[in-house]
């Protein structure tokens, strides 16, 4: 094993991913970030320089476990302090498991500001994969705002609440087309928006024809749960989430923000002419438009604008497609452990739009997590006394007597940073629950994400679950392990993990606004267990001069 040593430096810069100038968090000088390539049981070491002058920082390691590293995780509040202003902090981790996963910020918002990047990890020299390809290329798919992180953090946490609205367009590997003459704000910069800036041309994914090619499409989405399609090609789904999936053939996928795939494309179509590559938004009304790349057929040339009109996508308000898809994603045989057949504990969280004070919160079992300013890690590891509350959260909520399709009689929740307590080693079952929003007849999709851990998907419903029957039907054969899975609107998901990564770990929805807004929880374990914590996580809250 290697060790690979990266040196970034984060910094506020000017750029135009869809046309639309505006301020970004750059790394070394780019967003997407560089990628991460690695080799199963490397180890990762990036050193990151702050500078972003006036702005703390943390960077997340989305997908790595982190085993023996927790501090590395890279969450603000929970693994470390943040990295102030002009300070350098130094991540190392060891990339345990081959697959594709992500990076990207874990501060206030800042992910949406372009802060986020990929990591590949391949297998160990001679080992062989289960499926065959000629090339492999990473594909970031994601939304884009041209407000600040600042005003989207004002408007969501002012009262009355203004939300932050549809994204402005659709990024594919950080290109997208912003269609700068709906634009007539008088005074705008020349310039400033600019339709034939080369930084917003379409991503060019370059192939042979009669090559197959692995393509790792991952979502980063700020918002919104996305469809993928190459016009005109199959795709065979090998990989989710760095594990690999038994294959099925799609015409196009659906991915929620955290989640990794690898699909397998073949240059088989006419290769006289390039295709579009195109995500579109499902589950909310209302769209940017159609993000594009070019699928482009070699020697064809990269810009040429396929002769079709782009895929739409499927129809926004189909969850029952997007179920199938979700239950269609099954272990490959061989590959993944079957869970154990019970659990120890079970953890029921209904996930629900609330209101604290007037200020609208999303909430868990009626509680809406907030950030603590000292990290759990620290405070937990070090008994640093009660820097953040410890009445245990809810395990459950009154499901006898709650109605789903319903907005809630009572809308006010509470607002804590208490954390569940697992037994280390224990099997945990968690429940997630969607419900009615604050508006009549609507339910959103929600992608929940672990830290520290993969667990296997027992299952999906539609409806109330039901603590009886529903485990009856649970795929105990060959579920899928992820790291990020999606709640369908009104309906449940179901999960297992085993509590066996000593640390502190974060379980929220992956929709940026969202965890701001409450929509999170915590898991500690083994606290006792984890080594002694480098210095460099601490000078926040009760942490200082520790
Ligand atoms: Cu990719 Cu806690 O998030
Ligand atoms: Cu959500």
């Amino acid at each position: 094993a290697r060790i690979r040593h990266y040196k970034w430096e984060v910094k506020y810069e000017y750029k135009s991913p869809d046309c639309y100038k505006k301020l970004v968090i750059a790394i070394n000088g780019r967003t997407p970030g560089p990628t991460i390539l690695a080799e199963q049981g490397d180890t990762i070491v990036v050193e990151l320089k702050n500078s972003l002058l006036t702005e703390n920082v943390a960077i997340h390691w989305h997908g790595i476990r982190q085993i023996g590293t927790p501090w590395s995780d890279g969450t603000e509040g929970v693994s470390q302090c943040p990295i102030l202003a002009g300070d350098t902090f130094t991540y190392k981790f060891v990339v345990d498991r081959p697959g594709t996963y992500l990076y990207h910020a874990h501060y206030g918002m800042q992910r949406e500001a372009g802060l986020y990047g990929s990591i590949r990890v391949s297998v160990r020299k001679g080992v062989k994969e289960p499926f065959a390809y000629d090339e492999d290329r990473s594909i970031i798919l994601n939304d884009w705002y041209h407000r600040s992180t600042y005003e989207q953090v004002a408007r969501l946490s002012s009262r009355p609440f203004q939300w932050v609205g549809e994204p402005q367009s659709l990024l594919i590997q950080g290109r997208g087309s912003f269609n700068c003459s709906i634009l007539s704000t008088p005074n705008l910069e020349a310039g400033a928006c600019n339709m034939s800036n080369p930084e917003c041309s379409p991503y060019v994914i370059t192939v042979v024809p009669g090559k197959t090619y692995r393509l790792r499409i991952s979502s980063l989405t700020s918002l919104s749960a996305l469809n993928f399609e190459i016009e005109g090609h199959n795709m065979t789904v090998v990989e989710a989430d760095g594990h690999n999936v038994e294959p099925f053939v799609i015409k196009n996928i659906n991915i929620y923000s955290g989640e990794t795939y690898s699909v397998i494309v073949k240059a088989d179509q006419d290769p006289s002419r390039n295709y579009w590559a195109a995500s579109n938004v499902v589950s909310r009304p209302l769209h940017p438009p159609t993000g594009l790349a070019i699928f482009n057929y070699y020697p064809n040339h990269p810009k040429k604008s396929p002769p079709t009109t782009p895929p739409t996508g499927p129809l926004w308000n189909d969850t029952g497609y997007r179920l199938a898809q979700s239950n269609a994603i099954k272990a490959r045989q061989g590959y993944i452990l079957p869970p154990p057949v019970t659990s120890d504990r079970v953890i029921t969280l209904l996930n629900t739009q609330n209101e604290i004070n007037g200020y609208r919160r999303w909430a868990v079992n009626n509680v809406s997590f907030t950030l603590p300013h000292t990290p759990y890690l620290v405070a937990l590891k070090e008994n640093l006394g009660h820097s953040f509350d410890q009445k245990p959260p809810p395990e459950n909520y009154d499901a006898a007597n709650y109605d789903i399709y319903q907005v809630q009689k009572n809308v006010n929740a509470t607002s804590s940073n208490s954390i569940y307590r697992l037994k280390f080693n224990s099997t945990v079952d968690i429940i997630l629950q969607n419900a009615n929003t604050m508006n009549i007849n609507n339910s959103e999709t929600h992608p929940w994400h672990l830290h520290g851990h993969d667990f296997w998907v027992l299952g999906y419903g539609i409806g109330k679950f039901d603590p009886i029957n529903d485990p009856k039907k649970y795929n105990l054969v060959n579920p899928i392990m992820k790291n990020t899975v999606a709640v369908h609107p009104f309906g449940w998901t179901a999960l297992r993990f085993v509590a066996d990564n000593p640390g502190v770990w974060a379980f929220h929805c992956h929709i940026e606004a969202h965890f701001y807004m409450g929509m999170g929880v915590v898991f500690a374990e083994g606290v006792e267990k984890v080594g002694k914590l480098p210095s460099s996580i601490m000078g926040c809250g009760a942490t200082k001069g520790h």
